[in-house]
């Protein structure tokens, strides 16, 4: 954003970005970064849930980070869990086309290699599209809700090809039960069953990672 104040950003929803998030508030309060100019992209959103609901990413993106800085809302951007789920994927994918691309893409990656809401699958895949989410995403989402029968099963999420074109792309991990992913993601096969595995072709992707999450990388670095 410095170097680009109307830079288009791709951002996260998880623990991984939190962290990250809060330092954004502070140097936006502090004044060294504007945001009045970026526009934004989400990368999902559970189906059924509308950006009121407690566990939507739309309301976890509005209270960590856009309630918190100057960005104007209307640049904000979360697919949509409600309504026509094909006419709202094709409407997110030309606007992300019609802000010319995105210029940095932020993001976490699941204890399965997912990223976004990509599960491990056959194929990659390419725009914004309804998912299901696999058992363990479930099992690692549920700490968010009362109860793991409230986790929605299904969800929309920007493609693997579009993540792809995103000009930058920035990946953060903390904790062990991230090393396997980060593993295979680095440096295991490049296979649509490890979906982060993609950002191996990917001209400018850096990962950022904590010793733990770097734990079973060790005969790679
Ligand atoms: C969710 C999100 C992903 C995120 C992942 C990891 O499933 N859809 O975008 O990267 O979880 O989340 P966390 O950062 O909380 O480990």
């Amino acid at each position: 954003v410095l170097d680009k104040p109307n830079a288009v950003l791709g951002l996260p929803t998880g623990s991984s970005p939190l962290l990250t998030y809060q330092e954004l508030v502070r140097l936006n309060h502090d004044g060294v970064i504007d945001f009045s100019q970026v526009t934004t992209y989400n990368l999902d959103e559970y189906m059924g849930l509308d950006g009121t609901h407690p566990q939507s990413y739309r309301r976890f993106m509005n209270e960590n980070l856009f309630d918190q800085i100057n960005i104007k809302p209307e640049n904000t951007h979360v697919p949509s869990g409600i309504g026509d789920g094909a006419a709202n994927a094709r409407d997110y994918e030309a606007a992300i086309n019609a802000a010319g691309g995105i210029d940095l893409h932020f993001m976490g990656v699941g204890r399965n290699g997912h990223i976004g809401f990509n599960e491990p699958d056959e194929y990659f895949s390419k725009g914004t599209h309804c998912v299901n989410l696999t058992e363990s995403t479930i099992e690692a989402n549920k700490r968010f809700f009362a109860s793991e029968d409230e986790v929605p099963r299904r969800a929309y999420s920007m493609g693997i090809h579009t993540i792809m074109t995103a000009k930058k792309v920035l990946v953060v991990a903390s904790g062990e039960d991230k090393a396997w992913a980060i593993r295979e993601s680095c440096f295991g096969p490049v296979t649509p069953k490890v979906p982060g595995s993609i950002l191996q072709l990917h001209n400018d992707a850096i990962v950022i990672a904590d010793a733990a999450a770097l734990s079973l990388c060790g005969d790679f670095l």
